[in-house]
């Protein structure tokens, strides 16, 4: 087990900066997942910790060591890649082993530790097969396989679920989780998919661009986006986002948006804050049915247990949430007008200019959890 630390790291690929300069501290036995659109340096980064890429310039730190000379070998880490890499001569069986006949394991031990990941994986009726006879799944859970039987210092997982039907991916993901919790290795995972970084993750790094834009637990990452991106892209559905206007006076703050004005303590918001900002809503702060305000519904979506209502006030986009055995849940329409509240404590507040959050955020994210659960 070990820490993995990046300093300064920066990657240049010809004319191309993929990573200007990524500062990132992995604990101990976290598990991190790295999160962001197609194309924000998610592989990139980790191939430079596995040892696949050499940095441009910076230092990269395994259990203290700094290892950005040292070739992959020698930095005790198993990665899973995107495309799955397996043997194509070897048999399923022959590929999860392969890690313990080059690490000098005695033979001996190694049927008990296949049949362990066999029987993890539900790969038993597929060990004597080639991966050519194997569906794309089949393959990925083989090269899972092969990265699970020995114990590194570092898990390397690339979209390693990414091929799976959904049920596996359900199913594999829990598995993970139980796995790390067992076993405590330092995982790095790389997804685009916001669910799995949610439920597996200690914390989350969110890129963009080539650009960390937040590290933090997934409750501070979905309670206390750090700025514009981060809250567009985490929430499903995505918090609506309005353009307002912010002035700040004696006893507190007005902010317009979307054809209302509502008032906010000072406490709410950094002392600095004022001006054009962009104001973000969670569908679930805003309830439906009752309160001063008014939106007409553009569209109703029923997903089973709750549909999503899409509303237009004064021009801005809203997007909330309700529960289908709420009596108003039945009688929504489309071009209807609805009174609406929003709950005021959980708005977030962006500057426009550089899209960084102005909330005060003095109460700690698990009271905001407690509190939104008791309302
Ligand atoms: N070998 C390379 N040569 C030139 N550019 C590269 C190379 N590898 C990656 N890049 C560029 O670096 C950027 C980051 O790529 P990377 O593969 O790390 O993205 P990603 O976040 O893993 O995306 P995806 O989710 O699509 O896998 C992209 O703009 C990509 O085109
Ligand atoms: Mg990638």
């Amino acid at each position: 087990m070990a820490a993995v630390s990046f300093k300064h790291v920066r990657k240049v690929f010809g004319e191309t900066v993929s990573i200007p300069s990524l500062d990132l501290d992995i604990r101990d036995g976290e598990f991190v997942c790295l999160l962001g659109p197609s194309g924000c340096g998610k592989t990139t980064t980790l191939r430079m910790l596995a040892g696949l890429e050499q940095p441009t310039s910076g230092a990269i730190h395994i259990g203290g060591t700094e290892v950005q000379e040292l070739p992959p070998a020698k930095r005790d880490i198993a990665m899973v890649f995107q495309s799955y890499a397996l043997y194509p001569h070897l048999t399923v069986a022959q590929n999860i082993v392969y890690p313990l006949k080059k690490r000098g394991v005695p033979k001996q031990e190694w049927p008990a530790m296949l049949n362990n990941i066999a029987q993890l994986l539900q790969l038993e009726p597929l060990l004597e097969r080639k991966p050519k006879q194997l569906s794309g799944g089949q393959q990925q859970r083989v090269a899972l396989g092969r990265a699970l039987i020995r114990k590194p210092k570092v898990f390397l997982l690339d979209e390693p679920l990414s091929n799976l039907d959904a049920k596996l991916r359900a199913h594999m993901r829990a598995e993970l989780i139980e796995l790390h919790q067992r076993m405590g290795t330092t995982t790095v995972y790389v997804t685009h998919d916001q669910l799995e970084a949610m439920t597996m993750s200690t914390r989350i790094a969110v890129m963009n661009g080539g650009v960390l834009q937040q590290f933090g637990t997934p409750d501070e990452i979905y309670y206390r986006p750090a700025n514009q991106f981060v809250a567009g892209f985490i929430g499903t559905p995505a918090m609506s986002l309005i353009d307002g206007d912010l002035q700040r006076d004696d006893t507190g703050f007005s902010l317009h948006a979307g054809g209302v004005t509502v008032r906010l303590p000072h406490a709410a918001l950094r002392a600095d804050a004022s001006g054009e900002v962009c104001v973000g809503i969670r569908p679930e702060d805003i309830v439906l049915g009752r309160g001063t305000l008014s939106a007409r519904i553009k569209v109703v979506e029923p997903t089973g247990h709750e549909s999503i209502v899409l509303m237009d006030c004064g021009g801005a986009s809203l997007c909330t949430r309700i529960a289908s055995d709420v009596p108003l849940a039945a009688e929504l329409r489309a071009g209807q007008s609805v009174p609406f509240e929003i709950t005021l404590a959980r708005l977030h507040i962006f500057s426009r200019q550089s899209g960084q959050r102005m909330n005060r955020d003095d109460t700690n994210v698990t009271s905001i959890k407690r509190t939104r659960d008791a309302a």
